[in-house]
């Protein structure tokens, strides 16, 4: 389905029925981290929607845009298999329309300039948008977000606390490779020889929550033991940060819910990925 107004109307039809809708959003090329999202979604409601949207405005000029995987015949397969309704594949003009003028903006202060934000101007206000105008259009009671993107899932619950979406949102957790390496569209990027270094990610994250959950205080050289342990592999690391799970701020004395979040270049690939971890 590619129009608003279609799926406006199938999802009023369900409604009218008394369905609770569950909603996943993603750009497609889906792996089994997005199914593992479409089955939480299964579990809380009756009726179930992915999007597969390549949201133009969440890439910077100089981002994969244009390169972005794309398998829609595939993603259509594997959303049947896993027990979708319905699936929404909207076109850019669709979304925004002629394009002309910039759309109207969804701004998450402070979140969204710190650690990815940094590093890609503009990428969470175009991931905020997208995501509010898909909730007014499917009008889900529950949607799903994988803790791989761990920063988007805090704009995410932000915006939908500020905002008032009636919608409960829920969290994922991170689908990995058996050797540790995060499923991501992106792993594709990789070369032979990046592939089997990228492992050193979840490896350098791992070493970091063991030395905080056994006690070690020193935040800061944890975290330039793991940018250094990144960087002695080859990969060129944009930042290794030691946060606080529900705001990403620097962690204070009290602070106990953390997680360690990371992202790192390898050859044409951005990889991203974090592990949350209790302090004692
Ligand atoms: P995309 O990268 O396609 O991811 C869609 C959803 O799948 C996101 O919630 C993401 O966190 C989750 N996901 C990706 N890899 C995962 C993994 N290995 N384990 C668990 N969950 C995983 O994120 C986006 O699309 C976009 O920014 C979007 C929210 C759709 C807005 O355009």
């Amino acid at each position: 389905m590619a129009t608003v107004a279609e799926l406006r109307a199938r999802v009023r039809e369900w409604r009218r029925e008394g369905a609770r809708v569950a909603f996943v959003p993603t750009m497609g090329n889906l792996h089994a981290g997005h199914i593992s999202l479409i089955e939480l979604a299964r579990r809380h409601g009756d009726r179930f929607v992915a999007s597969i949207f390549v949201n133009p405005m969440q890439f910077g000029p100089n981002e994969d845009f244009a390169h972005y995987p794309r398998t829609p015949g595939r993603d259509a397969g594997m959303l049947a298999a896993a027990g979708c309704d319905l699936m929404f594949m909207p076109d850019v003009h669709e979304m925004y329309g002629p394009g002309a003028t910039p759309p109207t903006r969804v701004e998450v202060p402070e979140i969204s300039s710190v650690l990815c934000g940094q590093f890609r101007p503009g990428h969470f206000e175009g991931v905020a948008t997208v995501v509010a105008k898909l909730f007014n259009i499917v009008q889900p009671d529950v949607a799903v977000f994988g803790e791989k993107d761990f920063q988007q899932l805090v704009v995410i619950r932000r915006m939908v606390a500020d905002l008032c979406f009636p919608i409960t949102i829920l969290g994922a957790p991170t689908v990995r490779e058996a050797d540790g390496l995060a499923m991501s569209s992106r792993n594709q990027y990789l070369g032979d020889e990046e592939r089997r270094i990228a492992p050193a990610i979840h490896h350098a994250l791992l070493a970091a929550t063991r030395a905080i959950g056994s006690g070690s205080a020193d935040l800061d050289a944890i975290e330039r033991d793991g940018a250094a342990a990144l960087a002695a592999h080859g990969l060129q690391v944009d930042y290794f940060a030691v946060r606080r799970r529900l705001d990403l701020r620097v962690p204070v004395a009290d602070d106990r819910e953390l997680v360690v979040l990371t992202a790192a270049r390898l050859g044409k690939a951005r990889l991203i990925d974090n592990l949350q971890v209790d302090r004692l």
